[in-house]
């Protein structure tokens, strides 16, 4: 946690705790009240950010890929709610880090860059030009700047043998020793999505035909098992492309599954990508809605029960609640399947949003505040509020999307202006970046002062507690 954090958390802990958000998720209403609410703090706790990085629109501090699952979720926010009183720090944070060849690889962030980091900002921008978020005057367009990124991909697609014969690395840079030597789930999950998107919205086979080419590959190394359907993490090059890393994690299941509800979009139903969805999404619901838990409320079970959730697994329901709310548009024979589970979700999110100020902690199925707070609780509550308002496009309840719900396409509505030649294929600045690791010495400033503000809180907590019962 951050001193910027604790200070503000310090200061939350004087206001009383509430009973959490109230959800009724079959009351658009409610849901946007709620997503209102998320997304202020989320807002709030940006434009606190640690004062390194404050005046950076779009840098989060320590992490860079953040801003893309931030900045998605606000145009989501916007896009169900019709709200846009943060389209303009969208446009700003956006732009900001999309890099001198306009594909989201600024030399600020290149370096320590995963393809991963770099697909979540292309998928932002898919994200703007589906939803019809307006591309700014006078700067790239949104289309373009995901075209770019996807054309660094391309570039760094690898075919020999002796590098699995195919898939990309998990990270760009070979200073990056062992996350060089990965190739992961989610760096060919986030590049399926992101050329499935483009070959949806543009309607050029080119991008399609890169969609198969990941989905094949991905079945054809230890990563994903086409019979069972579990899906692991990462294999390693430089052992046969073999070793895998078999941790769960719910945002490679999810990504893989709204890559696959794209290709079926667009081929108007093909068997192979539903087959590919059912067995994805089968493991995804038995795994990450536990049984334990009624079957539909989100739970990251690698580190969830544990407590051990860092800064970016805190994330993942968030994409996940983004991601099923677009399979249940492209693939509507999943709808029912999905709604109960986004439902759910959305109501449990909201009681544990029960800290003070309606700050949001990190396990939904339980309804007593955990203790903990940030940027990434509110965007993961945010994202499960703003997207189960799906459930109401089909104006079951009154309740219309302000825009058409169902991502647009070029034909369709959707306007983002076309460059398939975006970016600089090859990959990336060639301006070297000046690294800035974080040095020992902050990081044991840090857990010091950490250790005093929560000692501090925790008397605080007591004092607050004795204090209400004995007064
Ligand atoms: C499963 O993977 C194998 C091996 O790559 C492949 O031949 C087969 O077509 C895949 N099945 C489906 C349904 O995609
Ligand atoms: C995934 O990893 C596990 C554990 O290492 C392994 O048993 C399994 O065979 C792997 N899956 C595939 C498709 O190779
Ligand atoms: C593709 O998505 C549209 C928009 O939601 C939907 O109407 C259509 O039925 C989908 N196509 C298939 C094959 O499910
Ligand atoms: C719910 O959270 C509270 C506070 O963290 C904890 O004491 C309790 O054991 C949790 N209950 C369950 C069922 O996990
Ligand atoms: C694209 O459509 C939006 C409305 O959705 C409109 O405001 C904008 O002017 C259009 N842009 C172009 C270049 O036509
Ligand atoms: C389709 O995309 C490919 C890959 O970016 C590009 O080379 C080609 O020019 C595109 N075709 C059209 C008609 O835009």
């Amino acid at each position: 946690m951050h001193l910027s954090n604790l200070l503000s958390f310090q200061l939350l802990a004087l206001a009383p705790f509430t009973a959490g958000i109230t959800v009724d998720a079959d009351s658009a209403q409610s849901l946007k009240d709620a997503a209102t609410t998320a997304a202020a703090s989320a807002v709030n706790y940006y434009n606190n950010r640690d004062p390194s990085v404050r005046n950076i629109p779009g840098q989060f501090y320590n992490t860079w890929w953040e801003g893309g699952a931030f900045f998605t979720f606000l145009i989501n926010y916007w896009h169900w709610t019709g709200d846009d009183q943060y389209n303009d720090l969208v446009n700003k944070g956006m732009l900001n880090q999309k890099g001198d060849a306009n594909d989201f690889d600024p030399a600020s962030a290149s370096m320590y860059m995963g393809n991963d980091d770099q697909e979540f900002w292309a998928l932002a921008a898919t994200t703007a030009i589906e939803q019809k978020f307006p591309d700014v005057p006078n700067n790239p367009s949104w289309l373009s700047l995901a075209q770019g990124a996807f054309n660094d991909f391309v570039a760094r697609w690898e075919t020999d043998k002796a590098s699995c014969g195919g898939g990309l690395r998990w990270q760009v840079n070979s200073i990056q020793g062992s996350g060089y030597n990965a190739k992961n789930s989610i760096s060919n999950a986030g590049f399926m999505q992101l050329a499935a998107r483009l070959a949806r919205f543009t309607n050029n086979q080119t991008y399609a035909d890169w969609a198969d080419t990941v989905w094949d590959w991905t079945m054809s190394v230890p990563l994903l098992d086409n019979q069972t359907w579990f899906l692991n993490d990462s294999i390693l090059i430089n052992q046969n492309c073999g070793a895998p890393n078999d941790q769960q994690w719910s945002y490679n299941y999810g990504s893989y599954i709204a890559g696959l509800a794209y290709m079926y979009n667009f081929t108007n139903g093909a068997a192979r990508y539903k087959t590919g969805i059912d067995g994805l999404m089968g493991q995804l619901f038995e795994r990450f809605f536990p049984a334990e838990y009624g079957s539909n409320t989100l739970s990251e079970i690698s580190c969830e029960p544990y407590g051990t959730c860092n800064r970016d697994q805190i994330i993942y329901k968030g994409l996940i609640t983004n991601w099923l709310s677009l399979v249940a548009q492209l693939a509507p024979y999943t709808y029912g399947e999905i709604e109960p589970k986004m439902k759910k979700s959305a109501e449990a999110a909201g009681t544990q949003c029960s800290g003070p100020n309606n700050e949001c902690g990190i396990v939904w199925h339980n309804t007593t505040w955990d203790g903990t707070d940030g940027i990434e609780q509110e965007m993961a509550a945010l994202s499960a509020f703003a997207n189960a308002l799906v459930f109401f496009q089909y104006g079951s309840s009154g309740y219309t999307a302000p825009e058409t719900p169902a991502p647009v396409t070029s034909t369709t509505g959707g306007n983002s202006t076309s460059d398939p030649s975006g970016g600089m294929a090859g990959g990336g600045e060639q301006t070297v970046p000046q690294p800035k690791p974080v040095n020992t010495g902050d990081r044991a400033g840090a857990a010091i002062l950490t250790v005093i503000f929560a000692t501090a809180w925790i008397g605080m907590m007591v004092w607050v507690a004795y204090g209400e019962f004995r007064f």
